[in-house]
C-alpha cells in the first residue's frame, strides 16, 4: 500500500497536476506527506497579486443594495450576459443567477466576470461549473465598475 501511494504520488507530482491542489489533498498514509509538501512549495498557486485577481479587500459592499448601480448592472446584463444566463434558477448556457450573490463570495463573482481564464485554470469551483456546462465562459471585457454594477444587480435576484 505504501509503495503504491509513493509511486502514485511521484507520478502525479511529475505530471505537475498538484498545481491547483495545494494543501487540500485527502490524508495520505504516514510517511508520504513530507515529500509531498516539499514539492508543493515549488508548484504552489500564484498569489492573487501575481494573477491580478480581485480580493475581498478590493471590494466594498453596502448593507443595502445600491439601486442606481443595480439598474446599470441590469443594462449590462441585458446586453452582455442574458444570452447565457437567466436571472432565475434555470441554466441557459451558464448557471442561472438567482441567489448567486448570497451563495458565492463577492470577490469570487468579480473574478468570474473579469478574470474567467485565470479562474478556469486555477479555481476548483469554476472548473466544476465548466464540467457541468461544457462551455468556457468568454471574457466579456467589462471594466471593474461595470462588473461591480452587475454584482449589485445580482444582489437583487
Ligand atoms: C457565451 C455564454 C456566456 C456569456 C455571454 C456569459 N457567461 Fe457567465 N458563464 C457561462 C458559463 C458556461 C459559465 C460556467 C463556467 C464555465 O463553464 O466557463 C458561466 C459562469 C458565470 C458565473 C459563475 C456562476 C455560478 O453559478 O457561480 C458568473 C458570476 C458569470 N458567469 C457572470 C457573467 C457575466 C456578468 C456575464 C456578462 C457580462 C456573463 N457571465 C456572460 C457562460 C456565459
Amino acid at each position: 500500500m505504501n509503495t503504491f501511494w509513493k509511486t502514485t504520488l511521484t507520478i502525479v507530482l511529475i505530471g505537475g497536476l498538484l498545481a491547483c491542489g495545494g494543501g487540500n489533498k485527502p490524508a495520505h498514509p504516514p510517511g508520504t506527506n513530507a515529500g509531498t509538501q516539499v514539492t508543493d512549495a515549488s508548484t504552489s498557486e500564484p498569489s492573487p497579486k501575481a494573477t491580478g485577481l480581485i480580493t475581498a479587500a478590493d471590494l466594498q459592499l453596502g448593507e443595502e443594495v445600491d439601486a442606481a448601480m443595480a439598474e446599470k448592472g441590469k443594462t449590462t446584463y441585458d446586453v452582455k450576459c442574458q444570452a447565457c444566463h437567466s436571472t432565475g434558477a434555470n441554466r441557459v448556457v451558464g448557471p442561472g443567477w438567482q441567489g448567486l450573490a448570497t451563495k458565492r463570495e463577492p470577490a469570487w463573482i468579480m473574478n468570474m466576470i473579469m478574470n474567467i481564464d485565470v479562474m478556469l485554470e486555477s479555481d476548483p469551483e469554476a472548473q466544476k461549473l465548466l464540467e457541468e456546462c461544457l462551455v468556457r465562459m468568454p471574457n466579456q471585457n467589462l471594466s471593474k465598475d461595470e462588473a461591480r454594477e452587475v454584482l449589485e444587480f445580482m444582489r437583487t435576484l
